[in-house]
């Protein structure tokens, strides 16, 4: 067992080690040590809760974090890159579990009961809240992996007067939470129930009304409300750790979903009130043009006449783990003097950042991988770009037609290149499910194959 002041202080280092951890997560060279701060932060916090005073059970808690442990373990072990952002969903799912369930445990709890006056009443309004958000977050990333792991359907579910229906059901949850800080005893648990059944359709719908190419900001959205569901956690069981670690994660994720936001040129607000995936008014443009396709060989001799070389990786480069072959690619083009560059979209893959990690594996260097604004201007004096896997995020179809799911979504801006070739095994479409009138372009050629298996053809045939 450890003092009140021992917990208070290995709480406040836990808290500061968070801090540089997400501190150090902010650039790729300082990434590995947040990890680190953050393993370490959390060692201590767990120790720290299970010495504290008045924990007993112990044997039972080791028991539940040795199998919990184990099962973290395993899924890590297992799971593919390209299956993260649905294992990060799932897990949010866990945060707004444990937060409803915090919730009625407090509620229940005769310590609770045993509070009077304005103490009470505030506890009761930290659960009525904390279960609220908790529900919300639990349905809502269920929904958002089922989507991400393609078992339900990725088309916005939409129906007329929603909003209308969502603020109803809120304002209901304000009245059950009205009638449940003045129920007295634990008469208040019907009303709590019938506004945690309220929270869980919210949570569904919300994401349901969300398209696929929006998927995103869903999934930074739901980070940041698991944070806000472990504090109120924390204010629920009057842990200050649990507080400040939910602030943190809510605060950053809500940071990151603005940062999607302008990077897909959505309005953040349409988004925190669910349902903001663009909604076509009419059908796509149609497209002109022939698709036309190349050899590896063919490849070959444009990269070999090129002088300045562009490359734009996207989901299909994580799929086919191509990014090792494309390493060899670079060293070769470069030891011939030529210019290299990687242009990175920030929704590229599915999960943000998902690029830059692939590259970082494969011992990339940093200074050549540049944000999609940083390279877009240059593409005009850029003799060939290479499109490896990718297709969102090279759609002309974004800037000029509106009736496109993606319209408005800035994009890599390749066609303006000299020359475009797209590796990718077929015309099928990206995550959004549209056209890309890029394939139908003069100055494209197609080279159809897996991504690794053609780089890693064409690095065969470079002299
Ligand atoms: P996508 O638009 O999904 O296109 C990927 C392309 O890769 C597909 O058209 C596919 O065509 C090709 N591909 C798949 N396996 C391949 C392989 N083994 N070898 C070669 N090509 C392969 O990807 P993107 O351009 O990166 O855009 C990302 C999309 O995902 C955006 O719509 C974005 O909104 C969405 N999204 C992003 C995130 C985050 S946070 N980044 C999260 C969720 C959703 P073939 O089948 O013809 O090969």
């Amino acid at each position: 067992m450890i003092s009140t002041q021992i917990q208070l202080a290995s709480y406040l280092f836990a808290s500061i080690l968070f801090i540089l951890s997400l501190g150090g997560l902010s650039s790729q060279t300082s990434a590995k040590r947040g990890v680190l701060y953050g393993i370490v932060g959390m060692i201590i916090a767990i120790l720290s809760t299970i010495l504290g005073q008045g924990v007993s059970g112990h044997i039972y808690i080791i028991l539940a974090i040795a199998i919990a442990s184990v099962i973290g373990l395993s899924l890590a072990r297992k799971v593919e890159m390209t299956s993260m952002p649905q294992l990060v969903a799932i897990l949010h799912s866990f945060v707004g579990l444990a937060a409803v369930l915090v919730g009625f445990g407090s509620y229940l709890d005769p310590k609770t009961q045993a509070l009077t006056g304005v103490e009470h009443s505030i506890h009761l309004v930290e659960i009525f809240i904390g279960v609220f958000i908790g529900a919300i977050t639990f349905t809502g990333s269920v929904v958002a992996w089922g989507k991400l792991e393609g078992r339900i359907r990725s088309k916005p579910l939409i129906y007329p007067g929603r909003h209308m229906v969502n603020i109803l059901l809120v304002l209901v949850c304000v009245v059950l939470a009205v009638l449940f800080t003045m129920a007295s005893g634990t008469t208040g648990m019907i009303y709590l129930l019938i506004m945690t059944a309220i929270a869980f359709f919210i949570g569904v719908m919300m994401v349901m009304a969300i398209g696929g190419a929006d998927m995103p900001v869903v999934v930074s959205m739901l980070n940041s409300y698991s944070g806000w569901a472990a504090a109120a956690a924390g204010f629920m069981l009057g842990n200050d750790l649990l507080i400040v670690t939910g602030a943190l994660v809510g605060s950053s994720g809500a940071i990151l979903s603005i940062i999607m936001c302008e990077a897909m040129n959505r309005s953040f607000f349409s988004v925190i009130f669910g349902g903001f995936g663009a909604t076509p008014t009419g059908p796509a443009k149609a497209v002109d043009g022939e698709v036309t396709a190349m050899d590896h060989s063919e490849v070959a001799d444009l990269l070999e006449a090129a002088q300045s070389v562009a490359i734009v990786p996207g989901y299909g480069m994580a799929v086919a783990k191509a990014q090792f072959p494309v390493k060899d690619m670079v060293e070769n083009l470069q030891a011939k003097g030529k210019l290299v560059r990687f242009g990175i979209h920030p929704v590229a893959g599915r999960l943000p950042g998902h690029m830059n990690v692939l590259l970082a594996e494969a011992n990339l260097p940093y200074d050549i991988v540049l944000e999609m604004e940083e390279i877009n201007e240059d593409l005009e004096q850029t003799d060939l770009v290479l499109v490896i896997g990718a297709n969102d995020i090279v759609n002309p179809g974004a800037l000029d037609d509106e009736n496109s799911p993606i319209y408005g979504m800035p994009v890599l801006e390749v066609w303006n290149a000299k020359d475009v070739i797209v590796m990718k095994r077929s015309m099928a479409t990206g995550y959004a499910g549209v056209q890309n009138p890029l394939f139908f372009k003069d100055n494209t050629n197609m080279l159809y194959g897996d991504a690794k298996d053609s780089v890693s053809k064409i690095n065969a045939l470079l002299n």
